[in-house]
């Protein structure tokens, strides 16, 4: 089966692939040809992935999916959530935005976070979409150089390490797009 995952994001296809094995073929937007920054007006993670793989369905008639993620951080009410992307300004900058976050989080002792994936899959037209959620906290100086976006501040519950310490492997072992690409995999192979 062909699908195309919505995104411009090269490390989430990377992350994403590293997952679905077999005769799953997944192409991004590039890959597919579309040039193409979709927006994500909306102010839940489930409306923004729905908006994105509703938005590839009709320009393509091709079977897509696509994710949307936020960090959710418990003491700034689930801040910056929906917004993680731009939470320092329209530039989608990870440095900045960490610094953002860091800064709101100073003297703070509670650091618990979360993040979440939603994964909307359209096959046929029909929508479906999977969840997954991994627990952790915010450390107090980043660590770590690989992955990206929050990945250098963000320790998994039951780890040591930041994600931007841990290679790929290390990561899907916590990982919320792991979890959540997981289900859509046992989604797709249950359709066959
Ligand atoms: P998006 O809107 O789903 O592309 O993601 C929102 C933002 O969340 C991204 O720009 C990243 O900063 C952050 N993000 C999403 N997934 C991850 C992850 O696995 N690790 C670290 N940051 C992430």
């Amino acid at each position: 089966m062909k699908l195309i995952f919505a995104t411009n994001n090269a490390h989430k296809a990377e992350e994403i692939r590293s997952v679905l094995k077999g005769d799953i073929q997944v192409i991004t937007l590039k890959e597919a040809g579309i040039d193409l920054e979709i927006p994500e007006p909306y102010d839940s993670l489930e409306e923004n992935a729905r908006s994105k793989s509703t938005t590839i369905f009709a320009m393509t008639g091709i079977n897509c999916f696509s994710e949307d993620t936020g960090l959710e951080v418990a003491a700034l009410g689930g801040e910056p959530g929906v917004k993680s992307a731009r939470y320092a300004g329209e530039g989608r900058s990870f440095d900045a935005n960490i610094d953002k976050l860091l800064a709101r989080l100073e003297g703070v002792t509670d650091r618990k976070a979360r993040f979440r994936t939603v994964i909307s899959l359209f096959i046929d037209g029909r929508e479906t979409q999977f969840e997954g959620i991994c627990e952790g906290r915010i450390t107090e100086k980043r660590k770590g150089e690989n992955g990206f976006g929050y990945d250098p501040v963000f320790v998994p519950d039951g780890a040591a390490l930041s994600f931007a310490e841990m290679d790929m492997a290390g990561k899907n072992k916590f990982s919320h797009r792991k979890k959540a690409t997981e289900k859509l995999v046992a989604f797709l192979n249950s359709l066959s």
